[in-house]
């Protein structure tokens, strides 16, 4: 049996997904798990489903512990298939006598599953319900991730089901923080955060508020994918913290994409001089870099230069995805810079100007565009270029310290 019990009655029976490369356009490389969490007590209470091809899994876990026909309420913290999609065999097989969720909840399993027959019992911030022994707390987190989603909190035991927050796309054998590789469990928290949650920072602002007024004891957060922090609770709390305030760690990011080498000739030579003026520097090259590790990158830094050829009066089509990508995630607090060569009509470092300002990044340089091929005249301008920005984001970060 694969089940694990955080607490006396209280059970993991969720799925591990070791395939899954792909979760609409972040890549998974350490693949998920789908977090569902049993309790028995004089109501018997599964928490969450799973993604419906991991159905079997879920149930074989659920039958370890109990016959999944005496579980008498479901609770659903949040809609998005990874976590309903087994929704609709589990009620003909579970009968239950309540679903408990949100009123966005209850509207959108409506619209998912076309059952207004199904028992719902809506809750909301605040409403609390009696399994026996055990009370369980509700926190509608609307937007995180989808406006259907909360929080269950079991006051006796302290565990805090959140739902997709402080979750890592993370498959492991180990149910638990302190069992695995907190290096690895960190760095995917940050991607999860760059790629789900990023441009909701003010209402995760507003969360980590509300949940500190509430004064809970929280001795376990429990997401719905990836590890629970049983031990590391105030590392992943304070990581939020940092990364809802848009706080950065002062590098600058060369993010490019080049047709025959002439923007990534420039692409170094800026490198060359953010180096010379003493800044952090990373190299990224679309063609060998998801954009979804880019924008993990992306979420500690402080300047953003975009590169890209132009192509067909355009953009090359790798800097135009990433570019829509990153606009949906909506980072702030970001200085911006545009550069890339050209043949004849030159539109890339005007759209890349554009998309920058769009996305409300200030754009410190008017772009620095060259024909063909960059000759030494030109790298030396690509060099000053760097160390303008450089500069420019040294004083940045001396200002704050000051
Ligand atoms: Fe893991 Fe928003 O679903």
């Amino acid at each position: 049996m694969s089940t694990t019990e955080l607490a006396k009655g209280i059970y993991w029976v969720g799925a591990v997904d070791w395939d899954v490369r792909d979760f609409h356009g972040y890549s998974t490389y350490r693949g998920t798990t789908y977090n569902a969490f049993l309790i028995v007590d004089e109501k018997i209470t599964l928490f969450d489903t799973v993604k419906r091809s991991h159905m079997d899994e879920m149930l074989r876990n659920i039958r370890a512990v109990v016959d999944p026909a005496k579980i008498d309420y479901l609770v659903i913290n949040h809609v998005e298939m990874d976590h309903s999609g087994s929704l609709p065999e589990l009620m003909d097989i579970v009968k239950p006598e309540k679903i408990f969720c949100s009123p966005m909840g209850q509207k959108a399993i409506i619209e998912h599953f076309h059952r207004e027959d199904w028992p719902f019992e809506v809750v909301k911030t605040g409403s609390e319900i009696s399994l026996g022994k055990r009370t369980i707390q509700f926190l509608e987190t609307r937007m995180l991730h989808w406006p259907d989603s909360m929080f269950s909190y079991v006051k006796e035991d302290g565990i805090l089901f959140s739902s997709d927050a402080f979750g890592q796309h993370y498959a492991t054998s180990e149910r638990f923080d302190d069992q695995v590789d907190m290096s690895e469990v960190m760095h995917e928290s940050a991607k999860y955060y760059a790629n789900i949650l990023y441009l909701y920072a003010p209402l995760i602002r507003k969360l980590l508020a509300a949940v500190a007024s509430m004064n809970l004891d929280i001795k376990m957060i429990a997401p719905d994918h990836g590890v629970i922090w049983r031990t590391h609770q105030s590392k992943i709390l304070a990581a939020y913290d940092k990364w809802s305030r848009n706080e950065s760690d002062g590098k600058v990011l060369v993010i490019y994409d080049s047709m025959w080498h002439s923007t990534e000739t420039m692409a170094h030579a800026i490198g060359v001089g953010l180096r010379e003026a003493g800044v952090s520097t990373s190299m990224i090259n679309l063609k060998v870099h998801h954009r979804s590790d880019v924008m993990t990158q992306v979420l500690g830094a402080k300047a953003v230069i975009l590169g890209s050829s132009t192509l067909n009066n355009g953009l090359l089509p790798r800097m135009a995805g990433f570019l829509m990508y990153m606009r949906g995630l909506k980072p702030t607090n970001k200085f911006g810079a545009a550069f890339g060569s050209y043949g004849w009509s030159g539109e890339a470092v005007g759209l890349m100007n554009t998309a920058l300002e769009d996305m409300k990044i200030e754009l410190i340089e008017e772009g620095l565009r060259l024909k063909y091929v960059p000759d030494d005249k030109k790298l030396e301008e690509c060099i000053e270029m760097g160390r303008r920005i450089g500069k420019r984001v040294s004083e940045s970060s001396m200002e704050k310290a000051a």
